[in-house]
This record gives structure tokens, sequence and C-alpha cells, in this order.
């Protein structure tokens, strides 16, 4: 079957199997492997996308269901900044809030989605924003370090956050 769909502001028509994921295609149809398979059950947050401009779990959702969707993943986050880069992923990369990067993509993605939706959110309450993902190797320090440095700046009025 086909779905089309725009995919980081592309017009997309990908050919794919009815019961194939979004992130099956996002990896396997479109190369765009910023998109991790963690669990691929929902629980890790490592395949986090925005359809629609809301955060999902790519894992559970079919692609049939994208027909005529918008969807970022972090491949298109940064578009629109004059680097190419998201404040989140600078905040990230300043703060060396990386260690194996397997979980960071898709925190990315959740902690841009917090900042925009709780631009007020205290440290503990930006911890649950993005408690759905999981992160193996940092003990999650520096990744809060780096989504406060983002809100911070955020609210300092630094570039707008939004890509969706
Ligand atoms: S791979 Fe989708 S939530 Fe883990
Ligand atoms: S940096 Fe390795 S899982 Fe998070």
């Amino acid at each position: 079957m086909r779905t089309r769909l725009h995919v980081n502001g592309e017009a997309r028509e990908v050919e794919h199997e009815p019961q194939e994921t979004l992130l099956s295609l996002l990896r396997y149809r479109l190369g765009l492997t910023g998109s991790k398979e963690g669990c691929g059950e929902g629980e890790c947050g490592a395949c986090t996308v925005f359809v629609d401009g809301a955060p999902v779990v790519s894992c559970l959702v079919l692609a049939a269901q994208c027909e005529g969707a918008q969807v970022t993943t972090i491949e298109g986050l940064g578009r629109g900044h004059p680097d190419g880069l998201h404040p989140v992923q600078r905040a990230f990369i300043e703060t060396g809030a990386v260690q194996c990067g397997f979980c960071i993509p898709g925190i990315i993605m959740a902690a841009a989605d917090a900042i925009e939706r709780e631009p007020d959110a205290d440290r503990e309450s930006l911890r649950r924003l993005v408690a759905g993902n999981l992160c193996r190797c940092t003990g999650y320090t520096k990744i809060l370090d780096a989504i406060e440095l983002a809100r911070a700046r955020a609210r300092s009025g630094g570039p707008p956050c939004s890509t969706k």
C-alpha cells in the first residue's frame, strides 16, 4: 500500500506493508535513521517523533495512520534555525549530555515539546515531562542540565523553539 505524508517539510509518497510502523517507514523506507528502535513496544521513547505537532512513539503508530500527516524527525527538528540545530540540540552539545547517544534523538524530541508546552516547568517537572524516555548511560543529570539551558535561553528571548 501507499501513504502520502510530509516528512520534515517534504511531501513523500511511500510504498509499504499494511502492518508497517511509522518507525519502520522512516528508518528503512526513507533512510531517516535518527529515530532509534529500542524496545519496539512503546516503552523507551527512543523512536519519538512529532506527528502533526504532537510527540508520538513511532514504533506504535502504523504508517498507514499517517496519511496526510506532517511528521518531524530529529533530522528535521532544526529546520529554520540559523545553524540548522534546534536550541535543545545545541544545548545537548554544549553541556556534553550524550554518552552512547542511542536515547538522545528521542529525548531531544520530547524535551523540545516539553519546553514549548511548559516553558515555566521547574527541573523536577522537566524530569517528569521526559520520564517516558529512558537512558541507560547518563544518570540524567547532564540531560536535565541541557534541557534547563535550552529552556532558560528560550525564556530570555532566544530563538523560538518550535519547528513543528
Ligand atoms: S522503540 Fe519505540 S518506544 Fe521504544
Ligand atoms: S546516552 Fe546512552 S542510552 Fe542515553
